[in-house]
């Protein structure tokens, strides 16, 4: 089985190592490669890649939104978000899948079944770039009460609040200001920006954090980032975002095989690895 990942820069992407794990998991030969491609040569790229006779691909950054126009289908969920992250070649017909929003909800169930035993949990977004996208979308088709929106630049917010198209779920656009205020009575934060990746900061003060709500942060490295390890010293339950990384993987994986795969032997190894590149 031949897979790969197209987008740049990827020379220290996880996934080849995720994949080949899966692999040995079904018991499949295979090789996952890595297409690092620049802006200009990606159209020749995904050409050549056609070519290759893969299984599938997956598509990073800086090119989920631009390889739609490569393809000869999405499914409803990657039309809606309008990303890729997984192409699937199916009988020669190249099809999109988002497996983002729904990798994040599956390892949110995993990890936090409670959050979904009822509609009235309220859920607040942090950020509304493209990372956010498929997570609001996902969150908003999951019957919470509240799926609001918290961005440094509202016109953005009330742009993503346009994927909310749900008959239950409201979404309110605030300002940080205004979250920071509220935050009490969310049971569910989810940091989505790039805040906190790279300097010791974070988005959001949480002085009126209370100690039931579950906060996430889709940044995996470092594995427990600033603004997660201040939810933890106010007692809150914390989401890693390498948990979101993995479930992705493992619903490609799903998608180009048609066999489920088990996230959770991998994990104590990947942390370690996650450590290491930090
Ligand atoms: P990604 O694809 O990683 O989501 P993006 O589309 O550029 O990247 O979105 C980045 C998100 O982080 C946005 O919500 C952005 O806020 P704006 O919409 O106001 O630009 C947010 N962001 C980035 N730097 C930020 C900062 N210093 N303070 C607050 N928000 C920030």
């Amino acid at each position: 089985m031949k897979l790969g990942l197209v987008g740049n820069p990827i020379k220290h992407s996880l996934s080849p190592w995720i994949h080949k794990q899966f692999l040995q998991q079904v018991k499949q030969q295979g090789d996952y490669h890595l297409f690092e491609t620049e802006e200009n040569q990606f159209i020749a790229t995904v050409a050549q890649l056609k070519q290759k006779e893969l299984t599938g691909f997956n598509i990073t950054v800086p090119f989920k939104q631009k390889i739609i126009a490569h393809l000869d289908g999405l499914d409803a969920n990657a039309e809606q978000i309008g990303a890729v992250n997984t192409v699937v070649n199916e009988n020669g017909r190249w099809i999109g899948y988002n497996t983002d929003g729904l990798g994040y909800l599956e390892a949110l169930m995993d990890a936090y079944s409670f959050l979904f035993s009822d509609n009235q949990k309220r859920v607040l977004v942090i950020g509304a770039g493209g990372a956010a996208r498929g997570i609001f979308y996902t969150l908003c088709q999951h019957k919470f009460q509240t799926v609001d929106i918290a961005n440094r630049t509202m016109n953005k917010a009330m742009e993503l609040k346009l994927l909310n198209k749900s008959k239950v779920t409201k979404t309110t656009c605030l300002s940080f200001e205004e979250a920071e205020k509220q935050l009490g009575q969310y049971d569910l934060i989810v940091q989505t920006t790039s805040v906190g990746m790279n300097e010791d900061k974070k988005v959001l003060a949480l002085d009126q954090l209370t100690k039931d709500t579950v906060v996430s942060d889709i940044v995996y490295q470092p594995l427990i980032t600033t603004f997660l390890a201040e939810a933890q010293k106010r007692g809150a339950y914390i989401h890693q975002g390498h948990m979101m990384l993995l479930y992705q993987a493992k619903l490609a994986f799903q998608n180009w095989t048609n066999r489920e795969v088990n996230v959770f032997p991998l994990l104590e190894d990947f942390e370690q690895r996650i450590k290491k590149d930090g």
